[in-house]
């Protein structure tokens, strides 16, 4: 009996680490994917000088907004679900201006991917606060305030918090911030 329980439990947590292992691997990937030079390249240079899209105010989503969502109890799942679903919107935007034959097409379709399955495994309950955003995110694109912002600012925006929130967990490495701290 005791034993049965012991393996339960074993399993349990076999379980639950090989979500966090995944989890890691697909976090570890999109980091990979938006290092500055990637995001200097496929967003910056390859886009016209002063390029800007127009997005929701809910869709420049930064550190800032994440210290105040946790100081208001938010935790780093709703945040992390948040997050994704933002990032998933932005490229999908992207992804529309785009010509099939840009040379930024291919990465930012590999981005959506990464970010689709993300999404499989993040949690779907959500306080009201994040409802609320949610739901203003979902609003039609004609009402609301709106922001022009270029590619790149909205993916390094992407990129820090992507380590606020993964960093620890996964041990994510920056190449930039490790030269920096040197
Ligand atoms: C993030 O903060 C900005 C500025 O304070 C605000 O306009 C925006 O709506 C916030 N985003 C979210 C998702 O809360």
């Amino acid at each position: 009996m005791q034993r049965g329980i012991l393996l339960f439990l074993c399993i349990l947590a076999l379980g639950r680490t090989a979500v966090i292992y995944k989890r890691c691997q697909v976090t570890r990937a999109l980091n990979d994917k938006l290092l500055y030079d990637k995001r200097l390249t496929y967003l910056g240079d390859y886009f016209p000088k002063d390029y800007k899209m127009i997005v929701r105010y809910e869709e420049v989503l930064r550190c800032q907004n994440i210290t105040s969502l946790i100081n208001q109890g938010i935790t780093v799942e709703e945040l992390r679900y948040l997050w994704g679903i933002v990032n998933e919107d932005i490229l999908i935007k992207i992804k529309e201006v785009l010509p099939d034959r840009h040379p930024s097409f291919g990465y930012i379709t590999e981005l959506l991917k990464i970010f689709k399955e993300l999404l499989l495994d993040t949690i779907t309950h959500q306080t009201e606060i994040i409802q609320d955003i949610m739901e203003r995110l979902r609003k039609p694109d004609d009402t609301g305030p709106r922001k022009s912002v270029r590619p790149k600012a909205l993916l390094d925006n992407c990129f820090r918090v992507l380590y606020a929130l993964y960093e620890e967990e996964c041990n994510l490495c920056n190449p930039s911030s490790r030269l920096m701290a040197l």
